[in-house]
């Protein structure tokens, strides 16, 4: 169903409009309206605002995603946890600091146009934004996987070509933050954000969490697999049109700094983002289009 610029998007009319069994709209924290998906194989949450996701769970595993308690849920506020949409340019802007970082995509409502079943009992939605000249499109299917993908158009009439930057900013759960691993970015060099945004050779090793992390590998389009031994889990973040992975987790001091990161939460979670940014961020011309796509996955060990 194509939306019309005059929908409203309240609960009541989002059901009207978008009758499926295992879904339902309400009004989630703050006030912000959310559709909550609840099937035979997966629960999950998504928020309208940011189209974003706060809650994936398979059934039979714990919750795959880490939200903070502290999050504030408010228009124009982003919301901490999940899977933040960074765009169209990521971390602080590079010439204007009075514009907020990682983008507008995470601040603003987006329209859901379309919802679908899917036979393995998952939900799918469709949802869209236009941001600066950009029109947009998300899809995100609940399923025994979280499969998220972003299509980013510049109109046929566009004046000129546009560079953007992306990120699907996932947060995962983890039992304790220095008792996980990540491999698959072994070969991959990376700028360490934490030393000065130096460049640094690949490492040959899984990344362990012995103090804060903040790094941007590229190029890179290999999955990441999250080893977790206490919660006897591994969770993979595949991806496809994506040439950086960012992988983050701020520690003491920096989760202290932030209002909306409760002080004590950081052993708890750990970012793996599928991104382009940097040196990978994406040049469209009029008329074309780019996609990136993430698919996380949980098993048992
Ligand atoms: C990560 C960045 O992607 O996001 C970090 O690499 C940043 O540098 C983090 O601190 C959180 O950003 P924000 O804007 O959500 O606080």
């Amino acid at each position: 169903m194509t939306p019309n610029p005059g929908d409203a998007q309240t609960p009541e009319d989002l059901k009207e409009r978008f009758c499926f069994r295992g879904l339902t709209f309400e009004r989630g924290s703050g006030g912000l309206v959310r559709a909550v998906v609840s099937t035979d194989s997966v629960t999950g949450e998504l928020y309208l605002h940011g189209a974003h996701v706060t809650a994936f769970r398979p059934h039979g595993h714990e919750s795959v995603l880490w939200m903070s308690a502290a999050s504030v849920f408010e228009p124009g506020k982003p919301i901490r946890g999940g899977v933040p949409i960074c765009f169209p340019w990521f971390g602080p802007h590079p010439s204007d600091n009075t514009l907020p970082g990682h983008g507008r995509a995470r601040l603003q409502e987006w329209t859901l146009a379309s919802v679908w079943n899917f036979d393995d009992g998952g939900i799918g939605l469709q949802l869209q934004t236009v941001i600066d000249n950009f029109e947009l499109s998300y899809h995100v299917h609940f399923g025994r996987r979280l499969e998220l993908e972003l299509r980013v158009s510049l109109p046929s009439d566009a004046a000129s070509p546009a560079i953007f930057e992306e990120a699907l900013h996932t947060y995962l759960a983890v039992s304790d933050i220095r008792q996980v691993r990540v491999a698959g970015l072994e070969s991959s060099e990376f700028i360490d954000k934490v030393g000065n945004a130096a460049s640094m050779p690949a490492t040959g090793e899984p990344i362990e969490f012995p103090g804060e992390t903040d790094r941007v590998y590229a190029p890179t389009s290999s999955p990441c697999v999250l080893t977790d031994p206490e919660k006897c889990r591994t969770i993979t973040v595949a991806k496809a049109g994506s040439q950086s992975t960012v992988v983050w987790n701020p520690w003491i001091a920096k989760s202290a700094r932030m209002p909306d990161f409760g002080d004590h939460e950081w052993p708890g979670m750990v970012c793996i983002e599928t991104a382009n940014v940097g040196a990978s961020a994406v040049t469209l011309h009029a008329g074309q289009s780019h996609t990136m796509a993430a698919v996380i996955s949980v098993s048992h060990n």
